[in-house]
């Protein structure tokens, strides 16, 4: 198969090129590099399977030649990114996914859209499943990204509806490994860093909100699995394990040796207290699971920014 994946200069693309890579298919990667990097494909370039175009995927897309399957994953996705960027978080939403399903019916191809867990807001039904319609403050700091998905969810639906698209919708949890930027603000990637660094750890609130942490090797294998089932509807991918912020904290803190002071701040607004992913239907459609218990995961992406941290690369350049 010959495949685009859009962000795949991103945390999760980079690892889906690879992924799909491994498995003798084509990759077209495409990325404008607004939150990504060139690093994270460098392993790539010189690969007989792998091309990569640069464009930013709100305006027309032009692919030579078939394409197989468009996997839409081109969307600032960390809170720090998309409330600097929110005008272009809600275009890659909107006019983005547009574009790549235009692209997708243009070319006969499969469709998979990478959506979110936050579509389902601040959630009032725990664990989540795909049925919750969700609780989203539209005009909030955060309605940039979870209405731009959230529209995006239902322009792919209107495609599979009104062109017959072959189309798939993941719904991914929060997810860590390496290749996260460790700038980026989000919580796994902060806290190695800030450890390692022997910085204080930032807690919002007191910490005993909860989340849910997918190692990316779980989550790439769920997303590979769903684009090759029948499942049109949604379908949440995540680890339904749950820890409370502190609790990563404290395991932070212990498997990088640090002695890293808490540090507690404000709860920012619309900030979810649980989200934990009901994944009834990942196991039952497409036989999946997580299968890397929190500890391996960290195990396994500490050294990643210790590498990063001991080559001197400040906070905001990285
Ligand atoms: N990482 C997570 O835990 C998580 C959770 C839920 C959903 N997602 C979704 O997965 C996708 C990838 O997230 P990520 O964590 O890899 O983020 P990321 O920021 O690392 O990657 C996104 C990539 O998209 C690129 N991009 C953004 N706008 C673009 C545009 N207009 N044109 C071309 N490229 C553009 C960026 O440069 C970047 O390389 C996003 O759609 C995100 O919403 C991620």
């Amino acid at each position: 198969m010959r495949i685009l994946i859009t962000g795949a200069a991103g945390f999760l693309g980079s690892h889906l090129c690879d992924r799909f890579l491994a498995e003798g298919h084509e990759v077209v990667g495409m990325d404008n590099f607004i939150t990504g990097t060139p690093d994270n494909i460098a392993h790539l370039i010189g690969h007989p399977g792998f091309e990569f175009i640069e464009h930013n995927v709100t305006s027309f897309i032009y692919v030579k030649g078939p394409l197989d399957g468009v996997l839409h994953f081109a969307s600032p996705a960390s809170p720090i990114d998309y409330l600097e960027q929110p005008i272009p978080t809600l275009k890659v939403g909107s006019l983005g996914t547009h574009k790549t399903l235009g692209l997708a019916k243009a070319k006969g191809a499969r469709y998979l859209l990478a959506s979110t867990s936050e579509v389902y807001g601040d959630p009032q039904v725990h664990p989540q499943p795909e049925s919750y319609w969700g609780h989203v403050n539209p005009v909030g700091p955060r309605g940039v990204y979870d209405e731009a998905k959230r529209f995006a969810e239902a322009m792919t639906m209107a495609y599979h509806r009104y062109h017959g698209l072959d189309t798939r919708i993941v719904r991914i949890f929060n997810t860590y490994g390496p290749r996260m930027r460790p700038a980026d603000g989000r919580v796994v990637s902060n806290f190695i860093v800030q450890a390692l660094r022997g910085d204080p750890i930032t807690i919002y609130g007191e910490g005993e909100q909860t989340r849910s942490f997918t190692f990316v090797d779980d989550l790439v294998d769920g997303i590979y699995r769903l684009f090759h089932s029948d499942r049109v509807e949604p379908t949440n991918i995540g680890n339904p394990g749950e820890f409370t912020i502190r609790e990563l904290a404290d395991l932070v803190l212990e498997m990088t040796g640090s002695s890293s002071a808490l540090e507690f701040r404000p709860l920012p607004q619309d900030d979810p207290k649980t989200r934990q992913p009901d994944i009834t239907i990942a196991k039952a459609v497409l036989g999946w699971e997580p299968r890397v218990p929190l500890r391996e995961g960290l195990e396994r992406t500490i050294p990643y920014f210790r590498q990063l941290v001991e080559e001197g690369a400040t906070a905001r350049a990285m």
